[in-house]
């Protein structure tokens, strides 16, 4: 126990470059990554860029790599690794660098307004439908995301292949697609779209070849490949290859 003093290798540049910068720095017992990147900034370079706000796990702002492995900064002990042990702090690799481990996550916003939102059912008046808890429960794991876009930066559809970009939406939204096409009341189909067919066509479901390390990743823990990218992937070959099952869950739902 007590202080001791770390390696530390961090990434510094922009965009137009950079390289790995080495450090010697003082751990406190208990401290976490983003408290020894904070010390950084206070003892040795005050220039020094990174993003975050709650040091609580629940802004989602401080994602990095560490070590190569995409975490975030806030969650990770220092007594993890090994006192001698280099560590090494690097900019999410999917993202363009703004500067030194912060990223422009404009992505996975603008995939993020390509999903049109909840439809309520026109006709239902308040209080007239109650939610099985079942799908309350299932809902309410989607909404624990916190936005932190670790496993977009980890899925390998876009984390060395830009070109996928356009077309693949990531392992976040297609969740959040999912979660929409799970829920009851919402009325997008009768409203003549189909989240299942936009999902395949125009958001590229069929890129996701069930990795899970997504899943890996999620701070939050979200089973995000069972619980929400396989049954999206069922869901929509139904819908491809058989109307009729399409058509009969329309005519259940009302
Ligand atoms: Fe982060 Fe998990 Fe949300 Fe992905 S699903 S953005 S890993 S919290
Ligand atoms: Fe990517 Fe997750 Fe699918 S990592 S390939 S979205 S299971
Ligand atoms: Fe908020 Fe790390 S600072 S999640």
């Amino acid at each position: 126990s007590g202080a001791y003093l770390a390696h530390f290798r961090v990434w510094r540049g922009d965009a137009d470059g950079g390289g790995l910068e080495d450090f010697r720095v003082e751990v406190h017992e208990g401290e976490v990554v983003l408290d020894i990147i904070h010390r950084l900034q206070a003892t040795q370079a005050s220039d020094l860029a990174v993003r975050w706000n709650c040091k609580a796990g629940k802004c989602g702002s401080c994602s990095a790599e560490i070590n190569g492995r995409p975490r975030l900064l806030c969650m990770t002990r220092m007594s993890v690794f090994g006192r001698t042990e280099t560590i090494t702090v690097t900019p999410m690799r999917a993202f363009p660098v703004i500067r030194d481990l912060v990223t422009d996550v404009s992505f996975n916003y603008t995939k993020a307004r390509e999903i049109p939102s909840f439809v309520p059912p026109a006709e239902l008046g308040p209080g007239e439908y109650r939610m099985q808890q079942e799908d309350v429960n299932r809902s309410q794991e989607f909404r624990k995301c916190i936005e932190c876009f670790l496993c977009q930066n980890t899925c390998h559809v876009v984390r060395d292949h830009e070109e996928n970009k356009p077309v693949f939406a990531g392992p976040r939204f297609l969740m959040r697609i999912a979660e929409l096409d799970m829920h009851p009341l919402d009325a997008a189909p009768d409203n003549g779209l189909d989240r299942r067919r936009t999902a395949q066509d125009d958001h590229g479901l069929g890129y996701c070849n069930i990795t899970k390390c997504c899943t890996e990743v999620c701070p939050e823990n979200i089973k995000i490949t069972d619980n929400a990218l396989i049954p999206l992937k069922e869901r929509a070959v139904d819908r491809k290859y058989d109307p009729l099952v399409w058509l009969g869950n329309k005519i259940r739902r009302r």
